[in-house]
């Protein structure tokens, strides 16, 4: 089928030429969930040597829970929205005192930690547990509004709901964590914003608006 084709030209693809990023090297759910909430308003490339830092600092979820203010706060210096930093270290709390230690393993579950957002709990439970949902964030708005050229404004609160029902059955299943970040190369490569380079991408032959020639067009958001 084309969903079987499509998710296989991109897995394939995301293996060859997937970013080598620091947080990729395992699943540990602790090391996913800090780059997830680093990268929620801050670049990758800016992220990365943060990323690093800030795992040499507190390498597991009871440093981080246990850490003081002041190393917390020097460790986020620089990468700004500092509440992130106060929310990642009350959730590191509530997994090591509410949970146990034990992460909650499902979008659901982890929704319920300080911080943690529909796109977050998805992006995590995908990549770190396996579970089959898609990670909707700005890059796959944008992604799959071209791919299937979606006219719905991503500006409204509730469009997200509708990525999330026809994505859901387009993520792979063996792979969802892979195929999540694959949408994310995707979108910050060959399927920008501004300078998108369709004509090379490795999904055009699955991009309705490249061969309508409306790729431009999409997404579709109204200014506020
Ligand atoms: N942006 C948000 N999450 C990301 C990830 N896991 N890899 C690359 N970019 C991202």
């Amino acid at each position: 089928t084309t969903i079987q084709a499509f998710r296989q030209t991109l897995l394939a693809w995301y293996d060859r030429e997937g970013r080598d990023l620091p947080w990729r090297q395992d699943q540990d759910p602790y090391h996913v969930w800090v780059s997830e909430v680093m990268l929620q308003q801050t670049q990758v490339n800016t992220v990365i040597p943060y990323y690093l830092n800030f795992m040499a600092t507190f390498p597991t979820v009871n440093d981080l829970a246990s850490a003081d203010q002041e190393t917390l706060l020097k460790a986020w210096q620089g990468l700004g929205y500092y509440s992130r930093a106060r929310n990642l270290q009350r959730a590191a709390q509530q997994v090591v005192q509410d949970y146990h230690g034990k992460w909650p393993e499902t979008a659901a579950g982890l929704a319920d930690l300080t911080g943690i957002g529909p796109y977050t709990s998805c992006a995590i439970a995908s990549i770190a547990f396996g579970e089959v949902v898609p990670a909707v964030d700005g890059n796959a708005f944008r992604v799959f509004s071209r791919l299937l050229m979606i006219e719905d404004d991503i500006a409204k609160p509730q469009t997200r709901k509708l990525f999330e029902q026809i994505i859901q059955p387009i993520v792979d299943p063996t792979r969802p964590g892979a195929f999540n970040q694959a949408i994310m190369d995707l979108g910050s490569s060959y399927m920008t914003s501004k300078n998108p380079d369709t004509v090379h991408s490795p999904v055009r032959e699955f991009d309705a608006s490249f061969k309508a020639d409306r790729v431009r067009e999409f997404p579709l958001k109204t200014k506020a």
